[in-house]
């Protein structure tokens, strides 16, 4: 077993984990943050994808011990005091959504791009998100959303 420290969604842990316990099996069943789905685990689907200083990335590709002494972000930490971020308002409103199960992967990686690009083109909302799948929506409306989020200046 290894100790690891890490903070997520603001929250500091401090664990002892198996060195192959993947991030995404961290977070869900050791810390309870089902939040952060698991579509694949074999790195394809992009539905685990949280933030690790200030990166998004596919947690089912990270182990947790790769973690130790970072700051990870879960979509669960998006709304604050019961509010929605503009993004997710966006994600709503735009009906960027189905069943739902690609959603946090698709908010963590657009949030990362607004970030990045706060004025993406539609192309470049597309390619910041090929790594991430959606079974329902066509991808149209997640687009959308994403520009609909960027042109109201909204950068979480
Ligand atoms: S569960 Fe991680 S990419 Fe699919
Ligand atoms: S909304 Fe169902 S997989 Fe994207």
């Amino acid at each position: 077993m290894t100790r690891i420290s890490v903070k997520v969604d603001g929250t500091a842990y401090q664990d002892e984990v198996e060195p192959r316990l993947l991030l995404v099996h961290y977070l869900r069943d050791r810390l309870g943050l089902t939040g952060t789905p698991i579509g694949c685990d074999t790195s394809n689907c992009g539905a685990c994808t949280v933030d690790l200083d200030g990166v998004s990335v596919k947690s089912c590709s990270v182990l947790a011990v790769q973690a130790d002494g970072s700051d990870v972000a879960t979509v669960q930490g998006l709304a604050r005091d019961g509010q929605w971020t503009g993004l997710q308002r966006a994600f709503h409103e735009g009906h960027a959504l189905q069943c739902g199960y690609c959603t946090p992967g698709m908010l963590m990686a657009a949030r990362d791009l607004l970030r990045e690009n706060p004025h993406p083109s539609a192309d470049e909302v597309r390619h910041a998100l090929e790594g991430n799948l959606c079974r329902c929506t066509g991808y149209q409306n997640i687009v959308r959303a994403v520009l609909a989020a960027s042109e109201q200046e909204v950068t979480t």
